[in-house]
């Protein structure tokens, strides 16, 4: 479902690489991010590369969600389980709720495409009015993943809102 003007989000992607950071590698899962969302209506208000370092990622998503309160917040990386992948370690300190399902969802669609897929911890979840949505860090991986969530998104944003629009009226 692609949105109207009148109901789009802005969203904020966050890329957690130590090298993007460094400037050695092309952030091509962040692109893409920042394109995919842009298409199905979504207004890109915050863009960043940051190493994979636990305080730091709190930190941001802190700034995303308490003092920009953009209501969509999606990572890329550092889910999996190298030493450096702290990114489920930072939404543990962040998150107010977490969103078991859609990253059970997420993680189930993806065994179908590979068995690589349970190794990844990314996690979903709401902090004051934001969604923050792990995904691991590969671009095919951001592929296959965002496209699970893709259609539960609106309604999800809306209720995170405060929103009473019926659910059992709401099909996708
Ligand atoms: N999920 C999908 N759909 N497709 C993939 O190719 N790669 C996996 C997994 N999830 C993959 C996927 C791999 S190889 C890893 S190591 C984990 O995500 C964690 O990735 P990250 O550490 O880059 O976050």
């Amino acid at each position: 479902m692609t949105l109207d003007k009148e109901e789009s989000y802005a969203f904020a992607v966050l890329t957690m690489s130590d090298k993007g950071a460094r400037g050695e590698r092309e952030d091509t899962s962040g692109a893409y991010l920042q394109e995919r969302l842009a298409a199905e209506g979504y207004i890109l208000q915050a863009y960043a590369v940051i190493p994979d370092q636990k305080q730091v990622i709190i930190d941001r998503l802190k700034a995303l969600a308490d003092d920009l309160q953009v209501p969509l917040i999606v990572t890329t990386g550092g889910t999996g389980v190298s030493p450096s992948d702290v990114t489920p370690e930072a939404m543990n300190e962040v998150l107010d709720k977490e969103i078991p399902g859609m990253a059970e969802a997420m993680r189930s669609a993806s065994l179908l495409k590979t068995s690589r897929a349970m190794l990844s911890r990314g996690k979903v979840g709401i902090r004051k009015g934001s969604l923050i949505i792990n995904l691991p860090g590969s671009l095919k991986a951001v592929k296959e993943n965002l496209e699970v969530v893709l259609p539960v998104l609106v309604h999800a944003l809306e209720k995170i809102r405060g929103g009473t629009n019926d659910c059992g009226a709401a099909t996708e």
